[in-house]
């Protein structure tokens, strides 16, 4: 039986559930998240008059590819009217990160220079995975504290899936909270030896440090699990790793309390090309392959297709691509046998 898979895209979504302020696309490396932020980001500004941002913090600069304009590092572009888009360099954010707490040290401790030690310290830390998370939140706390757009489009990195990003906020804020509250200690240790002494307690620095540190975590958590302002989909294909790997995806978000949006199949073969005279062995059975795992993700993950967009003869690059990819995703149906 031939069936409309997805039909209704984002588009019914977004009339049911109304539309965000937020959308994240996670997902496998790979399989369509930028490719789908970047078209989500295209039909929101350009048929729905949004003042959109499409953020990415890819180091391999995908969104500048996809749009064929070069804006790596250099802050919010407008592509189009109401369409922006901006690729953070987060291992400058780092470094320009390292280089102010060098700046507070010196200041703090009213020195000429950082000692050598502490100094190769701070630079050793830019290869600690959770400062590129670090970096990430920042960027994006900052750009959505501004409220300059209508929408903002997340593309998360190509690594674990986006779940890294949301895990390592939580292990981060857990570990900030453990030193503030012996930060807090000390500090009031300070205040009564101070007191006695009939001196005033001096400010706490690091502590004004961790907790805002703690504040910029915390938006960036609160935002994603935020159900009113934040749409949660991952993007997915029709073979069994990607399925594997989106359920435990999802088990991992859930414990996190991110609840998912929606599902993208992406990449999938028009079923009409069986029809077509001539076609191979190869891929009759590629396509029919795909066609029992878009049964097995519906039968796993029941209503939670929200898109399915087909696998296109070449990478969608350019306007003219991304709009294209953008009808599937908001709605356009494609023939898929359930
Ligand atoms: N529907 C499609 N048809 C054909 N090619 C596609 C389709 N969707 C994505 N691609 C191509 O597949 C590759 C991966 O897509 P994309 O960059 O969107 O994935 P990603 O999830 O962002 O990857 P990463 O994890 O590396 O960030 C790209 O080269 C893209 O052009
Ligand atoms: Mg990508």
């Amino acid at each position: 039986m031939a069936e409309l898979i997805g039909a209704g895209g984002l588009s019914r979504f977004f009339r049911q559930h109304g539309v965000p302020e937020i959308v994240i696309f996670a997902g496998k490396g790979g399989l369509g998240k930028t490719t789908s932020s970047a078209s989500l980001a295209y039909h929101m500004a350009v048929n729905e008059g949004k003042q959109t941002l499409c953020f990415s913090t890819d180091p391999q600069a995908s969104l500048s590819d996809i749009f064929e304009r070069d804006f790596y590092g250099k802050g919010v572009i407008e592509l189009l009217p109401r369409l922006h888009a901006v690729e953070i360099d987060a291992d400058r954010r780092v470094a320009d990160y390292q280089a102010q707490v060098k700046k507070k040290i010196m200041e703090m401790y009213g020195l000429d220079a950082v000692p050598k030690e502490i100094d190769e310290y701070i630079d050793s830390t830019s290869a600690e995975p959770a400062m590129y998370e670090s970096a990430t939140y920042d960027a994006m706390a900052e750009l959505v504290a501004q409220r300059n757009f209508n929408l903002y489009v997340f593309d998360m990195p190509p690594f674990g899936h986006g779940v890294r990003m949301v895990a390592m906020a939580d292990i981060l804020s857990r570990w900030v909270d453990k030193i503030t509250e012996a930060r807090t200690k000390v500090a009031e240790y300070d205040a009564v030896a101070a007191s006695l002494k009939g001196a005033k307690a001096t400010e706490d620095l690091v502590l004004k440090e961790l907790s805002s540190i703690r504040a910029k975590i915390k938006i960036f958590t609160d935002l994603i699990t935020d159900r009113q302002r934040t749409a949660f989909f991952m993007v997915l294909i029709p073979e069994r790793m990607a399925i594997l790997d989106t359920e435990r995806a999802l088990q991992m978000f859930r414990d996190l309390g991110i609840t998912l949006s929606g599902l993208v199949v992406n990449q999938v073969y028009p079923v009409e090309m069986l029809d077509a005279p001539g076609l191979s062995d190869f891929t009759r059975k590629r396509i029919e392959m795909q066609q029992r795992y878009v049964r097995q993700i519906h039968q796993q993950f029941g209503n939670a297709v929200v898109a399915t967009v087909p696998m296109f003869p070449r990478e969608p690059k350019g306007l003219a691509m991304i709009q294209e990819v953008a009808g599937y995703l908001m709605g356009e149906p494609t023939q898929q046998r359930v």
